[in-house]
């Protein structure tokens, strides 16, 4: 504890987000804000007042204002738009832009030692658009979507398997989106191998369903999309940087040269802890993988050059 994390963003990500690291006891202070007046206060309000029952001593405060944030460990940007049915992630783009480029500005200046998470879509670019406004150094600005999509692939095996969650070991690399890239060769049950559990077939239809695993919750909700897995996706994050744990994740991290990419945000295995990304892992992967990842790193320079160049 005696850290302090803001949350930007008191809607379905983040006041979950606020909620779980709380519960969790991360730190002794969570700061969310919003701009819409009354909504932050509330909803912290109301997580405090379950502290009794849950047995937690942090606390959240919930502001409309900057100054309220200032000196934070961590900040983890949710603030946007989501999607809503029959929207990409990438329809996204220019509102959440505008919206997390201003908020970044103001965390960058109430909080110039803070490592970021990016969490507002189309995640991959709106990361790099973080580091470009913030100027801080690559290391402490990241984006979450792989743990999510991760745990996703995972629950999805052990649905297929019938087998309890933990028990599945898989990860996803690559962009948010079409582009994710899925690691079969990697992917274990109860320490078994994936491919030895299932057909080809049965492999491709299970990632399929995780690169649309958020399609398919919007498709039910109707109006905006997840945010129970992805909150306790990134208070993963959260927690690993507040402990210095280096535990591994899939995170959206700046490259510099590992699988051959350069210069470019991509989804990445990286070891989480103080300071934000400590290092990239670098897997043994086949040269369909390989190929795989480099597009999908393309596709997002692509997406960011654009956007940069509207700056
Ligand atoms: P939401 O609509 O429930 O909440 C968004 C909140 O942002 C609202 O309370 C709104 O008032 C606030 N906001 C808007 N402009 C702001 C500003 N300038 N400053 C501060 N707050 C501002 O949306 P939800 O479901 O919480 O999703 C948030 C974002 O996260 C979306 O862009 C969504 O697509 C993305 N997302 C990304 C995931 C990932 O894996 N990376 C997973 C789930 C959601
Ligand atoms: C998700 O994957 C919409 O990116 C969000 O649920």
């Amino acid at each position: 504890m005696g850290n302090k994390v803001t949350v930007v963003g008191a809607g379905n990500v983040g006041s979950n987000t606020a909620r779980r690291i709380a519960e969790k006891d991360l730190t002794d202070e969570v700061v969310m804000i919003d701009i819409v007046e009354g909504l932050p206060q509330g909803l912290a309000l109301d997580i405090n007042q379950s502290a009794p029952v849950e047995g937690f001593v942090s606390h959240v405060t919930g502001t409309n204002d900057y100054a309220d944030t200032a000196g934070s460990d961590v900040c983890v940007i949710t603030a946007g738009l989501p999607r809503q049915s029959g929207m990409s992630r990438m329809d996204l783009l220019d509102k959440n832009a505008a919206i997390v480029g201003g908020v970044t500005e103001a965390l960058a200046k109430n909080s110039p030692d803070a490592v970021i998470i990016v969490v507002s879509n189309p995640l991959d670019e709106m990361t790099f658009l973080t580091a470009l406004v913030s100027g801080f150094p690559k290391e402490r600005v990241m984006g979450m979507a792989g743990v999510l999509d991760s745990s996703r692939l995972r629950y999805f095996i052990s649905e297929k398997l019938d087998v309890a969650p933990p028990s599945v070991e898989a990860m996803t690399l690559g962009s948010h989106g079409d582009q994710m890239v899925a690691l079969p060769r990697h992917a274990t049950v109860n320490g078994k191998p994936l491919p030895e559990l299932v057909d080809e077939a049965e492999l491709e239809e299970l990632f399929q369903r995780t690169r649309d695993g958020g399609a398919e919750i919007v498709g039910y909700l109707k109006k905006g999309s997840a945010f129970y897995a992805p909150s306790s996706s990134v208070t993963a994050m959260v927690r690993s940087i507040l402990t210095d744990s280096n535990d591994v994740h899939p995170t959206c991290a700046w490259t510099t040269g590992q699988y051959g990419v350069s210069d470019v945000y991509l989804g990445v295995p990286a070891k989480l802890g103080k300071g934000g990304v400590t290092e990239i892992i670098e897997l043994d992967l086949n040269d369909d993988e390989l190929a795989e990842l480099k597009e999908a790193a393309e596709a997002i320079r692509t997406k960011c050059d654009e956007l940069a160049a509207r700056r």
